[in-house]
């Protein structure tokens, strides 16, 4: 069978390999998937060994989606733009080819799992590093009215909306960074791309930030996203985890590898029970 992994520091926390072995069993595809734990310095090592013993793709997670990208001889435009890759696949010349499935699992998860539209609304999306760089291209292709970032460091926040400034005009989308100021009960959409909660810090929006009904989407999941998840309940929005998002990328990343669109819906039903 051919053989895939996830590569992460850490990484035994990882649901990957489940949902891919899941995927493999539900499509009846022949691989293997495994988990691997990369030394925090030893991304291009772990990886060129994980090539050797006929490795044909990865995903990549926290703390090396960058270094991923930057690997790669060949990357999307989605990786270009957000300077991060979450999926790798071995090229017939050996090299690495990037891509980011993030964003394309967010989308699938709001408009399949979420039951929402994206196309015409208001979206807040908070924070401005790699997890928000990682999704704002696939968003704006979904042509929101108006996307306006938010962060505590409002240079980053302006430096990832300049660069998808042309992403965005293609897209017909007003695209804009701002401080807290302002943001009070504009947004359909809120998405919380920050690592605020890991941090202990405080809910990265200011309060009245939604419409009543607005979906408040966390892109972690478990305890890390329950703090935004109640306040958002708090502030009559639709909370929702990022559950959905992780089936979704690897869904995506599944179809890129085998050319077969797993059944992502299920497989998310099933693992949200396994986690209950
Ligand atoms: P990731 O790849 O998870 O996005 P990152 O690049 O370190 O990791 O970015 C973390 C994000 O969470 C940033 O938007 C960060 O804000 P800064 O750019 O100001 O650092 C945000 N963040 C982290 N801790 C936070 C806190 N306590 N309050 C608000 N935002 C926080």
């Amino acid at each position: 069978p051919d053989l895939y992994c996830v590569v992460g520091h850490p990484i035994a926390h990882s649901r990957s390999p489940w949902i891919h072995a899941r995927f493999a069993e539900l499509t009846g595809q022949a691989l293997v998937y495994e988990p691997l734990l990369a030394p925090v310095d030893g991304f291009a090592a772990a990886l060129a060994a994980f090539a050797a013993r006929g490795g044909r793709g990865c995903n990549v997670t926290v703390p090396f989606k960058h270094e991923a990208a930057q690997c790669a001889s060949q990357s999307s435009q989605r990786v270009q733009l957000a300077g991060a890759a979450n999926t790798l696949t071995v090229q017939p010349d050996g090299s690495w080819h990037a891509d980011n499935t993030d964003g394309l699992g967010l989308v699938a998860d709001i408009v399949q799992g979420a039951g929402r539209s994206i196309a015409g609304c208001d979206l807040l999306l908070a924070g401005a590093g790699g997890a928000a760089a990682g999704v704002l291209g696939p968003l704006l292709a979904q042509q929101p009215r108006r996307i306006v970032v938010t962060n505590r460091t409002a240079a980053r926040a302006q430096a990832l909306v300049a660069r998808h400034a042309e992403l965005a005009a293609l897209h017909k989308v007003e695209l804009l960074a701002q401080g807290q100021q302002g943001l009070e009960g504009d947004f359909d959409i809120i998405v919380n791309a920050t690592a605020a909660s890991l941090a202990g810090g405080a809910i990265p929006v200011p309060a009245g930030a939604l419409r009543p009904g607005a979906l408040a989407y966390d892109m972690m999941y478990g305890p890390a996203a329950q703090g935004f998840l109640d306040w958002a309940r708090a502030q009559g929005g639709q909370p929702r985890d990022g559950l959905g998002m992780l089936v979704h990328q690897a869904a995506a990343a599944f179809a890129l590898w085998r050319g077969v669109q797993p059944p992502a819906q299920q497989v998310l039903a099933e693992l949200r029970k396994t986690l209950s």
